[in-house]
């Protein structure tokens, strides 16, 4: 289980996609928006996962009530003040949280970087008051296109002092990495760490393209790895963090069963995997149960799930004087 005497973190979690049910429909009713249900237990089946999607894409599908009520800046601060409060309550103590502006910004047509600012304001305010340490990371929302991950990017970068790394989502199949290169590029000129969603819905190739020309340090998911022992070796000889969400690969069908999920061989192999959740509200979990299914039904022995967890501090986004401090 969870070894207390380790720093719990949680270093994949989608702030646009851990918007809890009350709050929809607290901001439904707020910006008199109409929902497809007025109840939280008629709400629940639209906008958590109640069986596994066929894919991915229809998993992200479940992601959109949260940001269609998302109708002021002050919204966008309030699900992110909520986000740090719920990380406490899950006994994190630290974060990466990650969001997509242009997504959040998206359906009432709010200022992208207002909701930045928003965001950051609300991640601060939450941390003072519950005393979790997070650091930000931007999302480009792949499916939307190259031209409004622009527009994403230049809103994060207006703030990129409160931004540590950049990060590629949505749709893998639809939209390579390949498209991405400039909007990479700008994000290393800025100083910023990069991980990228990769090998989730495609397959090994979308890693070595995202290690070799997007930069990436760490991977999303990376679940595809196992089919290439060629990157399996560079994986673990580069320290190229993986990101596991157990529960996301399960109802994305990107894994067919827990029992088969390859975060156990990656251990095995020495590549720096962790146990994340990614989008905990959607998904019904936390990171407590995302720890109880590795070991129950991913297979880790005592000792690898203690790695996980120690390799979470390895491979966070902060710096050796940071984590000593987290210890
Ligand atoms: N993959 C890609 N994009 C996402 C995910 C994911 O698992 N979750 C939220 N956005
Ligand atoms: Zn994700």
């Amino acid at each position: 289980m969870i070894d207390t005497t380790l720093p719990l973190t949680d270093l994949h979690r989608h702030l646009d996609g851990n918007i809890r049910a009350q709050t929809i429909l607290d901001l439904g009713r707020q910006f008199n928006l109409s929902l497809p249900a007025t109840t939280l237990e008629t709400l629940r089946p639209h906008v958590q996962v109640t069986a596994n999607e066929p894919d991915l894409v229809s998993f992200l599908a479940k992601l959109d009530w949260g940001v269609k009520v998302l109708a002021s800046l002050d919204a966008c601060r309030r699900v992110a003040y909520e986000n740090i409060e719920d990380a406490a309550q899950h006994g994190l103590h630290y974060v990466e949280l990650r969001f997509s502006p242009g997504y959040m910004a998206m359906t009432h047509q709010l200022p992208v970087d207002g909701v930045v600012e928003a965001v950051i304001a609300g991640v601060r305010e939450g941390c003072r008051d519950f005393g979790v340490q997070a650091r930000l990371i931007g999302i480009m929302s792949r499916t939307f296109g190259e031209t409004a991950c622009e527009v994403e990017l230049d809103a994060l970068l207006a703030h990129r002092d409160h931004i540590t790394a950049l990060d590629l989502a949505g749709d893998e199949l639809g939209f390579p990495g390949s498209l991405f290169l400039p909007h990479f590029n700008r994000a290393r000129d800025a100083g910023w760490r990069i991980t990228v969603h990769a090998g989730e819905a495609a397959g090994p190739e979308s890693i070595w393209q995202a290690i070799r020309e997007l930069g990436a340090e760490r991977i999303g998911h990376g679940v595809k790895a196992i089919e290439d022992p060629a990157l399996m070796d560079f994986l673990a000889e580069q320290r190229i963090g993986i990101e596991s969400c157990l529960t996301s690969n399960i109802q994305t069908s990107t894994v067919a069963a827990l029992e088969k999920h390859p975060l156990k061989t990656f251990l095995e192999h020495g590549v720096l995997a962790t146990i994340n959740t990614d989008d905990p509200a959607v998904q019904g979990v936390d990171i407590t149960h995302e720890y109880q299914v590795a070991a129950a039904q991913a297979g880790l022995s005592q000792a690898q799930i203690r790695q996980a967890q120690q390799n979470g501090l390895t491979i966070a986004f902060l710096s050796e004087q940071e984590k000593q401090a987290l210890r």
